[in-house]
Protein backbone atom coordinates (compact mmCIF):
# COMPACT_ATOMS: atom_id res chain seq x y z
CA UNK A 1 0.00 0.00 0.00
CA UNK A 2 1.44 3.60 -0.85
CA UNK A 3 1.44 6.31 1.21
CA UNK A 4 -1.27 8.07 -0.02
CA UNK A 5 -3.46 5.00 0.44
CA UNK A 6 -2.48 4.82 4.05
CA UNK A 7 -3.01 8.33 5.00
CA UNK A 8 -6.54 8.20 2.79
CA UNK A 9 -7.06 5.25 5.57
CA UNK A 10 -5.93 6.73 7.91
CA UNK A 11 -8.76 9.61 7.53
CA UNK A 12 -11.72 7.75 7.39
CA UNK A 13 -14.42 8.18 9.85
CA UNK A 14 -18.32 6.67 10.23
CA UNK A 15 -20.74 8.38 9.85
CA UNK A 16 -22.73 9.21 13.49
CA UNK A 17 -26.09 9.56 12.16
CA UNK A 18 -26.44 6.58 9.95
CA UNK A 19 -25.07 4.58 12.82
CA UNK A 20 -27.71 6.36 15.32
CA UNK A 21 -30.73 6.19 12.89
CA UNK A 22 -30.11 2.70 12.37
CA UNK A 23 -29.53 2.20 16.69
CA UNK A 24 -33.09 4.09 16.91
CA UNK A 25 -34.90 2.03 14.01
CA UNK A 26 -33.89 -1.51 15.78
CA UNK A 27 -35.15 -0.20 18.92
CA UNK A 28 -38.59 0.11 17.83
CA UNK A 29 -38.76 -3.24 17.66
CA UNK A 30 -39.38 -5.01 21.07
CA UNK A 31 -39.78 -1.06 22.04
CA UNK A 32 -40.53 -1.57 25.99
CA UNK A 33 -42.30 2.01 25.68
CA UNK A 34 -39.28 3.19 28.56
CA UNK A 35 -36.93 4.16 26.68
CA UNK A 36 -35.91 0.06 26.69
CA UNK A 37 -36.36 -2.93 24.73
CA UNK A 38 -37.54 -6.79 25.30
CA UNK A 39 -35.93 -8.86 22.44
CA UNK A 40 -35.79 -12.44 24.17
CA UNK A 41 -33.14 -14.58 21.75
CA UNK A 42 -35.43 -16.33 19.19
CA UNK A 43 -38.71 -14.17 20.14
CA UNK A 44 -40.95 -12.89 17.32
CA UNK A 45 -39.55 -9.65 18.24
CA UNK A 46 -35.73 -11.35 17.69
CA UNK A 47 -36.74 -12.07 14.20
CA UNK A 48 -37.99 -9.15 13.42
CA UNK A 49 -34.59 -7.42 14.35
CA UNK A 50 -32.68 -10.26 12.87
CA UNK A 51 -34.67 -9.59 9.32
CA UNK A 52 -34.40 -5.72 9.59
CA UNK A 53 -30.47 -6.29 10.24
CA UNK A 54 -30.29 -8.99 7.56
CA UNK A 55 -32.06 -6.76 5.22
CA UNK A 56 -29.10 -3.86 5.79
CA UNK A 57 -26.23 -6.05 5.48
CA UNK A 58 -28.38 -6.94 1.97
CA UNK A 59 -28.77 -3.71 0.75
CA UNK A 60 -24.86 -3.29 1.54
CA UNK A 61 -24.46 -6.31 -1.23
CA UNK A 62 -22.75 -8.65 1.66
CA UNK A 63 -22.88 -12.24 1.32
CA UNK A 64 -24.69 -12.97 4.24
CA UNK A 65 -24.59 -16.98 5.69
CA UNK A 66 -26.60 -18.17 8.76
CA UNK A 67 -25.37 -21.19 10.71
CA UNK A 68 -27.10 -24.33 12.35
CA UNK A 69 -27.45 -22.38 15.76
CA UNK A 70 -28.90 -18.76 13.89
CA UNK A 71 -25.86 -16.74 14.37
CA UNK A 72 -25.54 -14.51 10.91
CA UNK A 73 -22.58 -13.59 9.67
CA UNK A 74 -21.98 -10.82 6.74
CA UNK A 75 -18.76 -10.38 4.57
CA UNK A 76 -17.43 -7.54 2.75
CA UNK A 77 -14.64 -8.91 0.57
CA UNK A 78 -10.67 -8.00 0.99
CA UNK A 79 -8.27 -8.44 -2.20
CA UNK A 80 -7.16 -12.10 -0.87
CA UNK A 81 -9.81 -14.45 0.24
CA UNK A 82 -8.08 -15.67 3.56
CA UNK A 83 -9.70 -15.49 6.96
CA UNK A 84 -11.64 -12.42 7.70
CA UNK A 85 -11.29 -10.03 10.50
CA UNK A 86 -14.67 -9.76 12.50
CA UNK A 87 -16.21 -7.59 14.68
CA UNK A 88 -19.81 -8.13 15.99
CA UNK A 89 -21.65 -8.78 18.78
CA UNK A 90 -25.80 -9.63 19.71
CA UNK A 91 -29.16 -8.47 18.96
CA UNK A 92 -31.09 -10.15 21.52
CA UNK A 93 -32.05 -8.09 25.12
CA UNK A 94 -33.07 -8.89 28.13
CA UNK A 95 -36.62 -8.60 29.24
CA UNK A 96 -35.83 -5.10 31.02
CA UNK A 97 -32.92 -4.70 28.49
CA UNK A 98 -31.85 -1.17 26.95
CA UNK A 99 -31.12 -0.16 23.45
CA UNK A 100 -27.20 -0.16 22.91
CA UNK A 101 -26.37 -3.50 24.93
CA UNK A 102 -25.03 -5.97 22.02
CA UNK A 103 -27.11 -3.49 19.20
CA UNK A 104 -23.88 -0.86 19.26
CA UNK A 105 -21.29 -3.65 18.64
CA UNK A 106 -23.48 -5.12 15.28
CA UNK A 107 -24.53 -2.00 13.99
CA UNK A 108 -21.04 -0.47 14.50
CA UNK A 109 -19.82 -3.21 12.40
CA UNK A 110 -22.00 -2.81 9.46
CA UNK A 111 -21.00 1.06 10.06
CA UNK A 112 -17.44 -0.04 9.55
CA UNK A 113 -18.08 -2.02 5.86
CA UNK A 114 -20.32 0.87 5.00
CA UNK A 115 -17.86 3.89 5.93
CA UNK A 116 -15.23 1.28 3.33
CA UNK A 117 -17.88 0.92 0.99
CA UNK A 118 -18.93 4.21 0.23
CA UNK A 119 -15.11 5.31 0.26
CA UNK A 120 -14.64 2.36 -2.40
CA UNK A 121 -11.79 0.59 0.08
CA UNK A 122 -11.10 -3.04 -0.27
CA UNK A 123 -8.17 -4.13 2.24
CA UNK A 124 -5.52 -6.58 2.10
CA UNK A 125 -8.20 -9.32 4.29
CA UNK A 126 -12.24 -9.34 4.15
CA UNK A 127 -14.16 -7.80 6.64
CA UNK A 128 -17.36 -9.50 8.50
CA UNK A 129 -19.54 -8.25 10.95
CA UNK A 130 -21.66 -10.34 13.11
CA UNK A 131 -24.65 -11.10 15.26
CA UNK A 132 -24.45 -14.24 17.77
CA UNK A 133 -27.95 -15.97 18.71
CA UNK A 134 -28.85 -15.78 22.92
CA UNK A 135 -25.34 -14.05 24.09
CA UNK A 136 -27.69 -12.89 26.92
CA UNK A 137 -28.11 -16.33 28.19
CA UNK A 138 -31.74 -15.00 29.67
CA UNK A 139 -33.97 -17.35 27.82
CA UNK A 140 -31.61 -20.13 27.26
CA UNK A 141 -28.95 -20.55 29.54
CA UNK A 142 -25.68 -20.36 28.83
CA UNK A 143 -24.91 -16.59 27.79
CA UNK A 144 -22.94 -16.48 25.13
CA UNK A 145 -24.74 -19.81 23.91
CA UNK A 146 -24.35 -18.64 19.76
CA UNK A 147 -20.99 -17.67 20.08
CA UNK A 148 -19.37 -20.48 21.97
CA UNK A 149 -21.50 -23.05 19.32
CA UNK A 150 -19.03 -20.98 16.64
CA UNK A 151 -15.83 -21.70 18.21
CA UNK A 152 -16.93 -25.10 19.04
CA UNK A 153 -16.90 -25.04 22.79
CA UNK A 154 -20.61 -26.98 23.13
CA UNK A 155 -21.78 -29.14 20.19
CA UNK A 156 -24.54 -28.13 18.08
CA UNK A 157 -26.58 -30.91 19.42
CA UNK A 158 -26.54 -29.62 22.59
CA UNK A 159 -27.36 -25.99 22.44
CA UNK A 160 -30.16 -27.35 20.39
CA UNK A 161 -31.43 -29.28 22.76
CA UNK A 162 -31.25 -26.23 25.17
CA UNK A 163 -34.64 -25.40 26.30
CA UNK A 164 -36.41 -22.27 28.23
CA UNK A 165 -38.52 -22.53 31.18
CA UNK A 166 -41.69 -23.23 29.34
CA UNK A 167 -39.51 -26.29 28.12
CA UNK A 168 -39.26 -24.85 24.24
CA UNK A 169 -36.36 -25.57 22.76
CA UNK A 170 -33.66 -23.72 20.84
CA UNK A 171 -33.62 -25.73 17.99
CA UNK A 172 -37.82 -25.59 17.78
CA UNK A 173 -37.20 -21.59 17.74
CA UNK A 174 -34.72 -21.56 15.28
CA UNK A 175 -37.35 -23.37 12.69
CA UNK A 176 -40.07 -21.45 14.07
CA UNK A 177 -38.42 -17.73 13.40
CA UNK A 178 -36.82 -19.10 10.17
CA UNK A 179 -33.25 -18.71 11.49
CA UNK A 180 -31.82 -22.21 11.39
CA UNK A 181 -29.10 -22.12 8.86
CA UNK A 182 -26.80 -24.14 6.96
CA UNK A 183 -23.47 -23.05 7.68
CA UNK A 184 -21.39 -25.17 9.82
CA UNK A 185 -20.46 -24.82 13.57
CA UNK A 186 -17.51 -24.45 14.55
CA UNK A 187 -17.25 -22.04 11.65
CA UNK A 188 -13.81 -21.30 10.67
CA UNK A 189 -11.42 -19.35 12.62
CA UNK A 190 -11.04 -15.44 11.69
CA UNK A 191 -8.20 -13.41 11.25
CA UNK A 192 -9.10 -11.49 14.73
CA UNK A 193 -11.91 -10.38 16.40
CA UNK A 194 -12.81 -6.95 17.87
CA UNK A 195 -15.68 -5.86 19.64
CA UNK A 196 -17.73 -2.83 20.39
CA UNK A 197 -19.71 -2.71 23.43
CA UNK A 198 -21.03 -0.33 26.08
CA UNK A 199 -19.13 -0.25 29.30
CA UNK A 200 -22.70 -1.45 31.05
CA UNK A 201 -20.26 -0.04 34.50
CA UNK A 202 -19.46 3.27 35.92
CA UNK A 203 -15.89 3.45 35.56
CA UNK A 204 -15.19 5.44 32.38
CA UNK A 205 -17.89 7.74 33.30
CA UNK A 206 -16.85 8.31 36.87
CA UNK A 207 -12.91 8.94 35.65
CA UNK A 208 -13.80 11.49 32.55
CA UNK A 209 -11.95 9.05 29.69
CA UNK A 210 -13.68 7.93 26.55
CA UNK A 211 -12.16 4.65 25.35
CA UNK A 212 -11.53 1.73 27.33
CA UNK A 213 -8.81 -1.22 26.26
CA UNK A 214 -10.51 -4.17 27.33
CA UNK A 215 -7.50 -6.31 28.90
CA UNK A 216 -10.44 -9.60 29.73
CA UNK A 217 -13.53 -10.53 31.16
CA UNK A 218 -13.83 -12.08 34.38
CA UNK A 219 -15.34 -15.19 34.99
CA UNK A 220 -18.73 -16.54 35.47
CA UNK A 221 -21.20 -19.34 37.60
CA UNK A 222 -24.30 -19.34 37.22
CA UNK A 223 -26.22 -21.74 39.84
CA UNK A 224 -29.92 -22.68 39.62
CA UNK A 225 -30.80 -23.86 43.02
CA UNK A 226 -34.18 -25.33 44.04
CA UNK A 227 -35.71 -25.66 47.73
CA UNK A 228 -37.83 -27.97 49.06
CA UNK A 229 -40.14 -27.20 52.10
CA UNK A 230 -43.18 -27.91 53.14
CA UNK A 231 -46.36 -26.05 52.27
CA UNK A 232 -48.81 -25.09 55.10
CA UNK A 233 -51.05 -22.20 56.56
CA UNK A 234 -48.94 -19.09 57.17
CA UNK A 235 -51.94 -18.18 60.00
CA UNK A 236 -51.81 -22.34 62.31
CA UNK A 237 -47.82 -23.06 61.72
CA UNK A 238 -46.10 -22.42 64.56
CA UNK A 239 -42.43 -20.71 64.02
CA UNK A 240 -40.75 -23.72 64.61
CA UNK A 241 -42.43 -26.60 63.01
CA UNK A 242 -42.28 -25.04 59.40
CA UNK A 243 -39.94 -25.96 56.40
CA UNK A 244 -39.95 -22.52 54.91
CA UNK A 245 -38.18 -22.88 51.42
CA UNK A 246 -39.02 -19.05 51.05
CA UNK A 247 -37.08 -18.29 54.01
CA UNK A 248 -34.54 -20.81 52.84
CA UNK A 249 -34.28 -18.66 49.60
CA UNK A 250 -34.06 -15.75 51.16
CA UNK A 251 -31.08 -16.78 53.72
CA UNK A 252 -29.04 -18.53 50.64
CA UNK A 253 -29.34 -14.40 49.05
CA UNK A 254 -27.90 -13.36 52.05
CA UNK A 255 -25.23 -15.61 52.57
CA UNK A 256 -24.05 -15.17 48.67
CA UNK A 257 -24.26 -11.48 49.37
CA UNK A 258 -21.65 -11.70 52.65
CA UNK A 259 -19.69 -14.02 50.45
CA UNK A 260 -19.01 -11.47 47.90
CA UNK A 261 -18.25 -8.54 50.54
CA UNK A 262 -15.66 -11.28 52.59
CA UNK A 263 -13.84 -12.45 49.54
CA UNK A 264 -14.01 -8.36 48.73
CA UNK A 265 -11.74 -7.22 45.39
CA UNK A 266 -13.81 -8.09 41.89
CA UNK A 267 -16.01 -10.84 43.90
CA UNK A 268 -19.94 -9.65 43.09
CA UNK A 269 -22.75 -12.11 43.55
CA UNK A 270 -26.20 -11.63 42.50
CA UNK A 271 -29.82 -13.36 43.05
CA UNK A 272 -31.73 -12.05 40.39
CA UNK A 273 -34.23 -14.89 40.15
CA UNK A 274 -36.13 -16.06 42.83
CA UNK A 275 -40.06 -18.11 42.52
CA UNK A 276 -41.71 -19.28 45.12
CA UNK A 277 -44.85 -21.95 45.43
CA UNK A 278 -47.28 -21.47 45.48
CA UNK A 279 -46.62 -17.71 45.92
CA UNK A 280 -49.57 -16.79 48.08
CA UNK A 281 -49.88 -14.12 51.17
CA UNK A 282 -51.52 -16.92 53.21
CA UNK A 283 -48.98 -20.00 52.63
CA UNK A 284 -45.61 -20.69 53.87
CA UNK A 285 -43.65 -21.76 50.24
CA UNK A 286 -43.19 -25.55 50.23
CA UNK A 287 -40.72 -24.84 47.13
CA UNK A 288 -38.17 -22.35 46.23
CA UNK A 289 -36.48 -21.50 43.18
CA UNK A 290 -33.42 -19.23 42.89
CA UNK A 291 -30.71 -18.43 40.08
CA UNK A 292 -27.49 -17.16 41.45
CA UNK A 293 -24.67 -15.15 39.26
CA UNK A 294 -21.24 -14.70 40.65
CA UNK A 295 -18.38 -13.55 38.95
CA UNK A 296 -14.73 -12.49 39.61
CA UNK A 297 -12.11 -12.06 37.17
CA UNK A 298 -9.79 -14.34 39.22
CA UNK A 299 -10.72 -17.82 39.00
CA UNK A 300 -9.12 -19.30 42.45
CA UNK A 301 -11.60 -16.30 44.24
CA UNK A 302 -14.40 -17.52 42.18
CA UNK A 303 -14.04 -20.94 42.81
CA UNK A 304 -13.34 -19.88 46.69
CA UNK A 305 -17.01 -18.22 46.35
CA UNK A 306 -18.47 -21.43 44.64
CA UNK A 307 -17.07 -23.77 47.83
CA UNK A 308 -18.30 -21.10 50.43
CA UNK A 309 -21.84 -21.01 48.90
CA UNK A 310 -22.19 -24.60 48.52
CA UNK A 311 -21.08 -24.99 52.77
CA UNK A 312 -23.95 -22.49 53.24
CA UNK A 313 -26.43 -23.97 51.53
CA UNK A 314 -25.93 -27.38 53.27
CA UNK A 315 -26.33 -24.73 56.79
CA UNK A 316 -29.26 -23.45 55.48
CA UNK A 317 -30.29 -27.45 54.69
CA UNK A 318 -29.73 -28.47 57.93
CA UNK A 319 -31.24 -25.28 59.83
CA UNK A 320 -34.25 -24.95 57.81
CA UNK A 321 -35.20 -28.69 57.50
CA UNK A 322 -34.98 -28.78 53.56
CA UNK A 323 -34.24 -30.12 50.79
CA UNK A 324 -31.80 -27.85 48.28
CA UNK A 325 -30.32 -28.99 44.78
CA UNK A 326 -28.29 -27.09 42.91
CA UNK A 327 -27.74 -27.16 39.02
CA UNK A 328 -24.95 -25.35 37.20
CA UNK A 329 -26.35 -23.21 34.26
CA UNK A 330 -23.04 -21.72 33.05
CA UNK A 331 -19.83 -21.83 34.07
CA UNK A 332 -16.81 -19.75 32.57
CA UNK A 333 -13.30 -19.00 33.41
CA UNK A 334 -11.79 -15.50 33.24
CA UNK A 335 -10.71 -14.56 29.82
CA UNK A 336 -7.67 -12.68 28.96
CA UNK A 337 -7.63 -11.00 25.74
CA UNK A 338 -4.30 -10.39 23.03
CA UNK A 339 -1.86 -8.13 24.22
CA UNK A 340 -1.16 -6.56 20.55
CA UNK A 341 -5.32 -6.15 19.71
CA UNK A 342 -5.22 -4.61 23.33
CA UNK A 343 -2.01 -2.33 22.24
CA UNK A 344 -3.68 -1.60 19.21
CA UNK A 345 -6.93 -0.44 20.13
CA UNK A 346 -5.31 2.07 22.69
CA UNK A 347 -2.59 3.53 20.04
CA UNK A 348 -5.82 3.95 17.53
CA UNK A 349 -7.95 6.09 20.28
CA UNK A 350 -4.69 7.99 21.39
CA UNK A 351 -4.27 8.70 18.05
CA UNK A 352 -7.88 9.93 17.44
CA UNK A 353 -7.48 11.98 19.90
CA UNK A 354 -9.26 10.08 22.90
CA UNK A 355 -8.54 9.51 26.57
CA UNK A 356 -8.14 5.57 27.46
CA UNK A 357 -7.96 3.49 30.25
CA UNK A 358 -7.02 0.17 29.99
CA UNK A 359 -9.93 -2.78 32.20
CA UNK A 360 -11.36 -5.90 32.88
CA UNK A 361 -15.00 -5.89 31.66
CA UNK A 362 -17.55 -7.23 34.43
CA UNK A 363 -20.24 -8.23 31.29
CA UNK A 364 -19.87 -11.71 29.46
CA UNK A 365 -19.36 -10.95 25.86
CA UNK A 366 -19.39 -13.08 22.70
CA UNK A 367 -15.11 -11.51 22.30
CA UNK A 368 -14.53 -14.11 24.91
CA UNK A 369 -15.64 -16.81 23.38
CA UNK A 370 -13.59 -15.82 19.88
CA UNK A 371 -10.78 -15.65 22.05
CA UNK A 372 -10.59 -18.99 22.10
CA UNK A 373 -9.89 -19.17 18.25
CA UNK A 374 -8.12 -15.84 17.47
CA UNK A 375 -6.45 -13.06 18.63
CA UNK A 376 -9.22 -10.89 20.25
CA UNK A 377 -9.88 -7.82 22.03
CA UNK A 378 -12.98 -5.31 23.03
CA UNK A 379 -13.66 -1.57 22.85
CA UNK A 380 -15.69 0.02 25.70
CA UNK A 381 -17.43 3.38 25.31
CA UNK A 382 -19.26 5.04 28.68
CA UNK A 383 -22.17 4.15 30.24
CA UNK A 384 -24.02 6.91 31.51
CA UNK A 385 -24.84 6.16 35.20
CA UNK A 386 -23.02 2.78 34.65
CA UNK A 387 -26.67 1.68 33.84
CA UNK A 388 -26.82 -1.38 32.06
CA UNK A 389 -29.51 -4.21 31.31
CA UNK A 390 -32.09 -1.08 32.09
CA UNK A 391 -34.23 0.94 29.81
CA UNK A 392 -32.33 4.11 30.78
CA UNK A 393 -29.06 2.70 29.57
CA UNK A 394 -27.57 5.72 27.78
CA UNK A 395 -24.16 6.53 26.09
CA UNK A 396 -24.14 9.87 24.32
CA UNK A 397 -23.81 9.94 20.78
CA UNK A 398 -20.05 11.41 20.49
CA UNK A 399 -19.08 8.34 22.45
CA UNK A 400 -20.63 6.27 20.11
CA UNK A 401 -19.06 7.71 17.27
CA UNK A 402 -15.74 7.64 19.12
CA UNK A 403 -16.39 3.60 19.38
CA UNK A 404 -16.85 3.35 16.10
CA UNK A 405 -14.41 5.38 14.81
CA UNK A 406 -11.73 3.01 17.17
CA UNK A 407 -13.14 -0.02 15.88
CA UNK A 408 -13.18 1.13 12.18
CA UNK A 409 -9.53 2.39 12.72
CA UNK A 410 -8.63 -0.76 14.66
CA UNK A 411 -10.34 -2.76 11.61
CA UNK A 412 -8.89 -1.32 9.13
CA UNK A 413 -5.16 -2.05 10.94
CA UNK A 414 -5.48 -5.88 11.23
CA UNK A 415 -6.65 -5.87 7.82
CA UNK A 416 -3.57 -4.58 6.94
CA UNK A 417 -1.72 -6.50 9.59
CA UNK A 418 1.29 -8.34 7.60
CA UNK A 419 1.54 -11.93 9.20
CA UNK A 420 0.08 -13.18 11.41
CA UNK A 421 -0.41 -12.08 15.14
CA UNK A 422 1.62 -12.93 18.02
CA UNK A 423 0.12 -14.60 21.11
CA UNK A 424 1.23 -12.27 24.31
CA UNK A 425 -0.69 -12.24 26.98
CA UNK A 426 -0.94 -8.75 29.14
CA UNK A 427 1.89 -10.30 31.23
CA UNK A 428 4.06 -10.46 28.18
CA UNK A 429 4.52 -14.05 28.11
CA UNK A 430 3.71 -16.54 25.13
CA UNK A 431 0.25 -18.63 25.95
CA UNK A 432 -1.52 -21.02 24.35
CA UNK A 433 -4.64 -19.85 23.73
CA UNK A 434 -6.42 -23.29 22.93
CA UNK A 435 -5.83 -23.73 27.39
CA UNK A 436 -7.66 -20.57 28.56
CA UNK A 437 -11.21 -19.83 29.11
CA UNK A 438 -12.54 -23.17 28.86
CA UNK A 439 -14.72 -23.40 31.71
CA UNK A 440 -16.18 -26.36 32.90
CA UNK A 441 -18.38 -28.63 30.51
CA UNK A 442 -21.80 -27.13 29.93
CA UNK A 443 -24.12 -30.00 31.11
C1 LIG B 1 -24.46 -10.88 29.55
O1 LIG B 1 -24.83 -9.81 29.11
C2 LIG B 1 -24.06 -10.96 30.94
O2 LIG B 1 -22.94 -10.52 31.27
O3 LIG B 1 -24.89 -11.39 31.76
MN1 LIG C 1 -23.97 -7.39 25.57
MN1 LIG D 1 -26.45 -7.90 28.14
Amino acid sequence: MNELDSSRLRDLRIDIGRLSGRLEALAQIGDTGDGGNCRLALTDEDRHGRDLVVGWMRDLGLEVTVDTVGNVVAVYPGHTDGPPVMTGSHIDTVRTGGRYDGNLGVLAGLEVIETLSAAGVRLPRPVAVGFFTDEEGSRFPPDMLGSLVFVGGMSIEAALDVTDSDGVSVGAELDRIGYRGAAPCPAPAPFAFVELHIEQGPVLEQEGVTIGAVTGVQGISWQEVTIDGQSNHAGTTPMSMRRDAGFAAARAAVAAREIAKDIGGFQVATVGVLDLHPDLVNVVAGRARLCLDMRNIHEQELQQAERLMATSLERIATAEGVGISVRSMARFEPVIFDLPVVDLIEDVARRLGHSTKRLPSGAGHDAQMLARVCPSGMIFVPSHRGLSHNPAEYTAPEDLAAGADVLLQTMIALACWEGDIPQVSPTGGAFNRSERGVGAPIA
